[in-house]
C-alpha cells in the first residue's frame, strides 16, 4: 500500500484530477506525507479525522448511536427483526430513516438479484405485466390491470406468433400487454406510450415506417431504438404481431 501511495502522489494518477507531485515536493517529503495519511486516516482513525463531528454539521452525532452498528456493518440490514433487540430494532428503523441514503445498504446478507426487471414502486407484491387473465385480488380492483393482458387471437401464423412473444417480453412494460399504453409503467412515461390501437395512429402507419421506429426509435422519448437488439426478421416478426392483432383489433371494434 505504502509503495502504491507513494507512486500515486510522485506520478498522479492519469484521467483524474490526482495531479503527479514530482516537481513540487522531493521523494522524502512525498514519503512523509504518505506515513502520515497511513498513520492518521487508516491506522489510528483518529478522532479529528471522523466524518460525522461538530465541526462538518454532526453535533452529538452520538446520540443516534443505536444505528452505528447498521452503518458499520457490524449487523447486517436484513437480520430479521425478531433477531434484534429492542435496541438494535429502533437503530435500525432510524438507519433507515435517516442514515441509509448516504450509507447504503451498509452491509447486507442476501444481496438479492442484480437486476429486478420489474417496476420496484407497482402497488402491490407479485405484479407481473404478463399476467395473462390472473390478475390477483387487488390487482383486479386497479385500473391498470386490465391492459396487462395480452389480446387473444386466434389462428396467428407462425410470424406473427413469434411477434407476440417478442412484444410481450420486450414491448408491453411500457406500451401494456394489450398495446394502449394504459399500463402502470406506461402512465408514468412522459411523454406516454403510443397507443398502438388508437384509430388516428394506424392511419398514419406503414409496415416500413412502423420497422424504422422499432429499429432506430424515437429520441428524446422513452421510446428505445431496438436494432442492437433484436435482428430484422424478428422485427418483421413484431410489425407483423403489431398490425394483426393493434390495427386489425381496432378496426374490428369500429365496426
Ligand atoms: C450526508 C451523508 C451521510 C449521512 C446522512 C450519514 N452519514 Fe455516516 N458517514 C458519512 C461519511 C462520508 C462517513 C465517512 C466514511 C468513511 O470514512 O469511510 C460516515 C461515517 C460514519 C461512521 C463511522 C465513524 C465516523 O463518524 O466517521 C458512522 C458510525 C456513521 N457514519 C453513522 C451514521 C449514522 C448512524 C447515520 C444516520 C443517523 C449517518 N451516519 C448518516 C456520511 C453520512
Ligand atoms: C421504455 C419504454 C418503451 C419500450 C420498452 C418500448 N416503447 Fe415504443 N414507445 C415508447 C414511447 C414513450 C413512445 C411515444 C413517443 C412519442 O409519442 O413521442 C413510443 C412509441 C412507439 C411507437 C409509435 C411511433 C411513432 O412514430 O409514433 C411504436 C410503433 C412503438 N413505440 C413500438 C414499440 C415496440 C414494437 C416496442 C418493442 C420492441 C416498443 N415500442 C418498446 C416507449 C417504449
Amino acid at each position: 500500500m505504502r509503495d502504491d501511495f507513494i507512486a500515486t502522489v510522485t506520478d498522479g494518477s492519469p484521467g483524474t484530477a490526482m495531479m503527479a507531485f514530482s516537481r513540487r515536493l522531493d521523494p522524502a517529503q512525498i514519503e512523509a506525507v504518505v506515513d502520515f495519511i497511513i498513520a492518521t486516516f487508516i491506522q489510528e482513525r483518529r478522532a479529528n479525522t471522523r466524518y460525522h463531528i461538530p465541526e462538518n454539521g454532526w453535533v452529538d452525532h452520538q446520540r443516534y448511536r443505536d444505528a452505528y452498528p447498521f452503518a458499520l456493518g457490524e449487523i447486517p440490514l436484513d437480520t430479521p427483526d425478531d433477531r434484534l433487540t429492542p435496541a438494535q430494532r429502533r437503530g435500525k428503523a432510524l438507519f433507515m430513516e435517516s442514515c441509509v441514503t448516504c450509507h447504503d445498504r451498509a452491509r447486507v446478507e442476501d444481496e438479492g438479484v442484480l437486476w429486478e426487471p420489474r417496476a420496484v414502486s407497482f402497488p402491490r407484491g407479485g405484479y407481473s405485466h404478463r399476467l395473462r387473465g390472473r390478475p390477483d385480488a387487488s390487482s383486479g380492483a386497479t385500473p391498470f390491470a386490465r391492459h396487462d393482458r395480452p389480446p387473444r387471437v386466434a389462428g396467428l401464423t407462425p410470424l406473427e406468433r413469434q411477434g407476440e412473444a417478442l412484444f410481450q417480453n420486450n414491448c408491453a412494460f411500457c406500451h401494456a400487454a394489450d398495446g394502449t399504453g394504459r399500463n402502470w409503467i406506461g402512465s408514468f412515461l412522459e411523454p406516454r406510450p403510443r397507443d398502438l390501437t388508437a384509430p388516428d395512429f394506424i392511419a398514419t402507419m406503414t409496415r416500413q415506417r412502423l420497422a424504422r421506429v422499432i429499429r432506430d426509435g424515437l429520441p428524446g422519448t422513452t421510446m428505445p431504438a431496438w436494432r442492437q437488439v433484436l435482428d430484422a426478421q424478428e422485427i418483421d416478426a413484431l410489425v407483423a404481431y403489431v398490425f394483426r392483432v393493434f390495427f386489425r383489433q381496432a378496426e374490428n371494434s369500429e365496426e
